[in-house]
């Protein structure tokens, strides 16, 4: 199995279920041209969180790591008009980019892009009083996975989800003498759930456009 063939499998799907969209693809073209990694999610990945958001009957989301705010309108697009969504970047410039794609797309009401390292901005979060969300997106930098599943825990209720994303990493995630700080941070966020009875997790490993990767999807319990 290829890449080539991954992403050819990837091209089939979303040809068939994931039609183009004008604020999508501005999205991720304004993003390029502001210089920023293309490290979005794959449309797939982001009708996936949207479905997501869906089934849950999301009113509110929390996203750690905007970007462009690509997997951000597919979240956002899955909430009611009174819906909410904060997601917490740390890069100035990119939250600028991503702010301006939410209001191309007409989600500037619903979704607000906080400028910051997370860990600095969520005890204002807390303070505040926003929340519980109904689900959470993790997709920041990865040494801190272990912190923001603490904080998920700590904004969201019985009944929530939480997703995080690049769980796999081309399958580094089962080296323990890895010398990635990122590997070390979703290995932690790993003996985290699973110490944790509160949570009913499990992880997906996959293949596509973005090479290959997975999620893990857990759903916080009464
Ligand atoms: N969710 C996006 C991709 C996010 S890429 C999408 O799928 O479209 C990861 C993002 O996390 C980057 O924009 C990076 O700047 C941001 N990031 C890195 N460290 C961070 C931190 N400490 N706090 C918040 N965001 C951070
Ligand atoms: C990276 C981060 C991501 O969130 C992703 O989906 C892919 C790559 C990175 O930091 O390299
Ligand atoms: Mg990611």
């Amino acid at each position: 199995m290829s890449q080539e063939q991954w992403t050819e499998v990837d091209r089939y799907f979303t040809d068939h279920l994931v039609p183009s969209d004008g604020a999508l693809d501005a999205a991720l073209a304004a993003s390029d041209a502001a210089g920023l990694s293309p490290i979005n999610v794959a449309p797939n990945q982001g009708k996936l969180l949207h479905l997501l958001a869906r089934i849950q009957g999301a009113r509110s989301v929390l996203e750690f790591g905007t970007l462009g705010g690509y997997s951000t309108i597919w979240l956002a697009r899955a909430l009611p008009a009174d819906g909410r969504l904060v997601s917490l970047e740390a890069d100035p410039q990119a939250a600028d980019v991503a702010r301006a794609n939410l209001a191309r797309a007409g989600l500037d009401k619903i979704a607000e892009v906080r400028t910051g390292a997370a860990l600095d901005t969520l005890p204002l979060l807390e303070a505040e009083r926003v929340g519980p969300f109904d689900l959470v997106f993790i997709d920041a930098d990865k040494p801190n996975n272990p912190h923001y599943l603490e904080w998920a825990l700590k904004l969201t209720r019985p009944g929530s989800v939480i997703i995080v994303d690049n769980v796999v990493r081309n399958g580094e995630v089962v080296d323990p003498d890895s010398q990635d700080p990122r590997v070390q941070g979703t290995r932690a966020l790993f003996e985290l759930i699973a110490e944790r009875p509160q949570l009913s997790a499990t992880a997906l490993q996959t293949v596509g456009s973005k090479g290959y990767d997975g999620f893990v999807i857990a759903h916080v319990l009464g």
